[in-house]
């Protein structure tokens, strides 16, 4: 019974030591341009925003665009324009007229780059 206690409050500490480890780490910008960014508090067009158009919308807003689609979506001034003027964040988030036609994206795609426009569109 005892042992075990001590066991007890060993694991504990542990996890209490462990997740405000992870706490201060959160945050904390490396700098590293090269690492892939686990912080979804610092976002970029490169690395978060330009895979998820690519895999999503080009096949129809590629360039030139196909399938009726009115617009390009291939680089990043085309994605802020697209969202500034064509109303692109409501039409992701958009259950009855939704971009991509077929379908909603899962919800932490939308929000990243949701996100990434309030962040400004970085680079
Ligand atoms: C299967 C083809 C297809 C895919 C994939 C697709 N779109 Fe579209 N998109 C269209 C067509 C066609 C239109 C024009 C008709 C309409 O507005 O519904 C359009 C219109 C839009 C508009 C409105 C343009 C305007 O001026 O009114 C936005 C914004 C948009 N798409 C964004 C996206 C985004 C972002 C994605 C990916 C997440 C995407 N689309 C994926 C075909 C597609």
């Amino acid at each position: 019974m005892k042992t075990s206690g001590i066991g007890l409050l060993f694991a504990l500490l542990f996890l209490v030591f462990a997740c405000s480890k992870s706490d201060n780490s959160e945050g904390v910008d490396m700098g590293d341009p090269n690492s892939e960014d686990p912080d979804p508090t610092t976002l970029s067009y490169q690395n978060d925003v330009r895979p998820i158009i690519q895999g999503n919308c080009l096949s129809c807003h590629g360039n030139p665009p196909t399938n009726n689609a009115p617009m390009s979506l291939t680089s990043l001034s085309l994605v802020q324009s697209a969202i500034e003027n064509r109303n692109l964040l409501s039409r992701i988030n958009n259950t009855t007229n939704p971009m991509p036609p077929d379908g909603l994206m899962p919800q932490s795609a939308r929000q990243l780059i949701a996100d990434w426009a309030n962040q400004g569109f970085p680079e």
